[in-house]
């Protein structure tokens, strides 16, 4: 059993994970719509990702014999960041920024509590946040090397196009699972 403050955590971070996916579902559209299919696709892919950032903390949470309680998910704001590539991906990265900390006030809070198993649980966050930050950043420092020149734009966006299409959703147990 988790203590009452880990589980309102985990529970918390079902909704972070849920809003972020809500968050690239809206920059893919607003990406589709300024006719950039390949940034369409790579936000769409990040959306199926965090789809199943969620669902690991759902079935963690039931693994440890825990209470899932969801909660109402925020609009997603893009404001006018959703009106260029480099606006989209600057909104993605400080999004990340957010969320890897939030991983890290979790990880705390586990060791806090000598809740060892939510800390091991939790690596896996920590270094898949590593790896979004980095990718996210990649994407923004060649968006403003290539400075909006539509050129450089198709070959980024064909890039961001080749991306595999994520898992949809995991399922079964959230420790186990890669
Ligand atoms: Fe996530
Ligand atoms: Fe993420």
């Amino acid at each position: 059993m988790q203590s009452d403050a880990v589980e309102a955590a985990l529970n918390k971070q079902i909704n972070e994970e849920l809003y972020s996916a809500y968050l690239y579902l809206a920059m893919s559209a607003r990406a589709e719509r300024l006719g950039l299919p390949g940034f369409g696709h790579w936000f769409k892919s990040q959306y199926h990702e965090e789809l199943g950032h969620a669902d690991r903390f759902y079935s963690y949470i039931l693994e440890r014999d825990g209470d899932v309680s969801l909660d109402a998910i925020a609009r997603p704001e893009i404001g006018d960041n959703g009106e260029t590539a480099l606006g989209l991906f600057e909104t993605s990265l400080a999004h990340e920024q957010y969320i890897s900390d939030s991983i890290f006030n979790l990880k705390d809070l586990a060791r806090k509590e000598s809740d060892h198993a939510t800390d091991v649980f939790l690596e896996w966050f920590v270094r898949e946040q590593i790896e979004e930050e980095a990718s996210v950043r990649t994407v923004v420092d060649q968006l403003k090397l290539v400075q909006g020149q539509p050129n450089g734009l198709f070959m980024i966006d064909r890039e961001l196009a080749a991306r595999p299409a994520a898992n949809v959703i995991t399922s079964g147990l959230g420790v186990a699972r890669d």
